[in-house]
């Protein structure tokens, strides 16, 4: 095993704001880097803003502003979005720096120095109205190869193809939109064919980096298609750095964008000062290099940037793992249609919460580049049935009734029951399932885990049981409990941290669940103890900050298509048109409309609160023969005391481990004595009173609509 590992994402460009896009690559790589750090490995996760080039250039003239003057703000803004998705990075730093430059300058020299850069004439748009030339974005037309209109001049956004600016047809300058006219300048070229063998061996999988297999045939295509010299420089005027020796030549941003890697490495070393950048990027040094990225600049760092690194002698990455791109509701993210959704949107969207959209991401990604469908019901549906309804709850049930029945105390005995045991398998799995990048395995595996743990303690009741038995089940659900924490620390960090803390456990590694990696079946990890204070989990999704997030789209309607519905949902719609409650004297369809004392509006229906609740316990109340005190777990972080006037047709003893619908918001109100947080669905009367009840897979705290 190599002493130490460097792990990189993109660096994004300091243009705009941090998308949800850019969110699936930073969470994947900040869940790969925690779960190294679990296994204690020595890992550093570095990135940084990509600040040169035309991307930069232009947004800034758009705002008026100088390029400089955009980085600063941008990286701001960036820092802050990353941190508010709890994204771990050991250094956050910028390719606009004198170590960057030094570095470019270094590399560019040493490739200079093998022969392997080539300086000649090339033909080039130039606007004569600006005059300047016009490289990359700074014109626009109609791609060469596939025909789409409205391209860049480097690449065609719709079928990836890239070509030099004077291939477009019909360009125009992006500036002042006149056609431009072509002119001849001196540029540097990267003999990209020099690198032929060690590129091909690449493709092949006989040498680092590492890549998956479909990544690989992309390469192979290209190196069947023979490969053309790079174009590493820029004329100016061009936001970047000037080449050594040179007036008006400036490195191309995809020259200095990869060296940004080594120099914030560098910087990041010099801060820590327990080590060197040559530590990690030293052709011989004893470090394992992994890069995070999109599939769309695969081009970049599985051809140009191994072929540079060899040919400055620095160590080659060790592995470049690529994920699919980020679609919302089956198509691609864009702005045009209003689909791209900025980190701070998110994170400004009442009811939403960081973990929940790294969760999400986790339970879709996967090593190989597939693209993630970001979809509203969907995002909604698996983090409230999955992390919250199952896995936290499990967590939370079993802390909470260790709390309320036995002190908050853990007594764990040396066996483990059957149903916990079979626990252990799957736990094994959801480590080696983050080993191999497959995050979503790992989910499951862990889901699996508390799934058991969830039937166990409905077979065993521990909150009915007798003291002793339920006292030490609990206990042994716990060290459940602790395991899942573990586990889930690089995905959840905040709500893994909370379960640990109650444990008295913060910062637990794999190492501390010690035997149970060795196939067998570990003695309990915490055996005694006592429970720690702590808060909620983690929140629920409702519908209503989903949509808030992603509303619905309106459906196109063509000259005969449906006009788009803009009142109720068709839930609401069945709500209103459901026809009278039993025993009413509405018409069907009245006439007073939405607005008639007897019918409430969707929205008036909304504000109830229905949620299952486990009665946990019940008792009755003195003096009052109609009335029992109870005490339902609703998911929450401690179980709420309802009274409800029951008595006459139900022993408290009969209450406890059923699943009733409760008003969760109803204020609270004091009864005989007895304050009571919520009301029980029931009906008939006195005797005959029967509960609204819900079957046993439905956990409690779920929404009931
Ligand atoms: O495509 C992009 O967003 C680039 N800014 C990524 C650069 S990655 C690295 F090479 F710097
Ligand atoms: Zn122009």
């Amino acid at each position: 095993m190599k002493k130490r590992m460097l792990v990189t994402s993109a660096l994004p460009y300091a243009n705009g704001p941090i998308h949800l896009g850019h969110l699936v690559e930073v969470i994947q790589t900040d869940i790969f880097v925690r779960f190294q750090k679990l296994l204690g490995r020595d890992v550093v996760y570095v990135c940084a803003d990509d600040t040169h080039g035309t991307p930069i250039e232009l947004s800034a003239r758009k705002q008026g502003i100088e390029p400089k003057a955009l980085v600063t703000q941008i990286h701001a803004e960036h820092v802050r979005d990353f941190a508010g998705f709890g994204i771990g990075f050991d250094v956050y730093g910028s390719t606009d720096t004198p170590e960057n430059q030094a570095w470019a300058q270094r590399i560019f020299s040493r490739l200079v120095e093998g022969g392997h850069i080539e300086r000649r004439s090339m033909e080039l748009t130039y606007c004569e109205q600006d005059r300047r030339f016009l490289p990359d974005r700074f014109v626009r037309g109609s791609c060469p190869r596939c025909g789409a209109a409205d391209q860049y001049g480097d690449v065609c956004e719709v079928c990836k193809s890239t070509y030099a600016p004077t291939e477009l047809r019909d360009p125009r300058c992006a500036l002042c939109g006149t056609a431009p006219v072509r002119r001849s300048s001196e540029h540097f070229f990267f003999k990209l064919d020099r690198f032929q063998e060690l590129l091909s061996s690449i493709a092949l999988g006989q040498a680092e980096p590492e890549l998956d297999p479909q990544v690989r045939n992309f390469l192979n295509g290209w190196l069947e298609k023979g490969l053309e010299d790079w174009c590493v420089s820029r004329d100016g005027p061009y936001f970047g750095f000037l080449i050594p020796g040179e007036t008006d030549k400036y490195f191309y941003v995809w020259l200095d964008a990869p060296i940004g890697y080594v120099s914030n490495t560098e910087r990041l070393a010099r801060e820590r000062g327990d080590r060197d950048v040559l530590d990690y990027w030293g052709e011989r040094a004893d470090s394992e290099i992994w890069h995070f990225i999109g599939k769309d600049i695969i081009y970049f760092h599985a051809l140009f940037w191994p072929a540079m690194l060899k040919g400055a002698a620095l160590k080659l990455p060790h592995r470049i793992v690529v994920h699919g791109m980020l679609n919302v509701r089956g198509e691609k993210m864009s702005k045009s249609r209003g689909r791209l959704r900025t980190a701070r949107e998110y994170l400004d969207t009442p009811g939403l919460t960081p973990e929940q959209l790294r969760y999400y991401f986790a339970a879709n990604l996967t090593p190989e580049p597939s693209d993630i469908d970001l979809n509203v019901d969907d995002f909604r549906h698996r983090v409230n049935a999955d992390l919250v309804n199952n896995l936290a709850n499990f967590c939370h049930r079993t802390l909470s009734l260790l709390r309320s029945r036995h002190e908050g105390r853990i007594a764990a005995p040396a066996g483990w029951p059957e149903k916990l045991r079979g626990t252990f398998g799957a736990l094994r799995e959801a480590r080696t399932a983050y080993e191999r990048l497959d995050f979503r395995t790992a989910m499951r595996m862990l889901i699996e885990a508390s799934n058991l743990g969830n039937e166990f303690l409905q077979q065993e009741k521990p909150w009915a049981a007798e003291a002793g038995k339920a006292h030490a089940d609990l206990s042994l659900a716990a060290n459940l409990a602790y395991a899942l924490a573990v586990l889930l620390q690089p995905v959840v960090p905040e709500m893994a941290g909370k379960v640990l803390a109650q444990l008295g456990r913060e910062g637990a590694k794999l190492a501390d669940l010690g035997e149970l990696w060795g196939g067998g079946t570990p003695a309990p990890w915490i055996r005694e103890g006592s429970l720690r204070e702590g808060g909620p989990l983690v929140p629920r999704i409702e519908a209503a900050a989903a949509a808030a997030l992603l509303p619905e789209e309106p459906k196109e309607s063509g000259p005969k298509g449906p006009v788009a519905p803009s009142g109720p949902t068709a839930k609401g719609a069945a709500a209103v048109e459901g026809g009278p409650t039993p025993g009413s004297a509405e018409p069907r369809h009245s006439e007073r409309g939405a607005e008639s004392l007897s019918q409430i509006s969707f929205d008036d229906f909304a504000k109830v609160d229905l949620r299952c609740g486990l009665v946990v316990a019940a008792e009755a109340v003195e003096g009052a023969k109609k009335l029992l005190r109870l005490t339902v777990d609703l998911g929450e972080a401690a179980p709420r005391t309802i009274a409800s006037g029951i008595a006459e047709a139900f022993q408290p003893a009969q209450l406890v481990g059923r699943r009733v619908i409760v008003v969760a918001n109803l204020a609270p109100r004091t009864i005989r004595g007895v304050t009571s947080h919520g009301m029980l669905l029931a009906a008939g009367e006195g005797a005959g009173i029967r509960l609204c009840e819900l079957p046993g897979e439905v956990a409690p705290g779920s929404q009931v609509r």
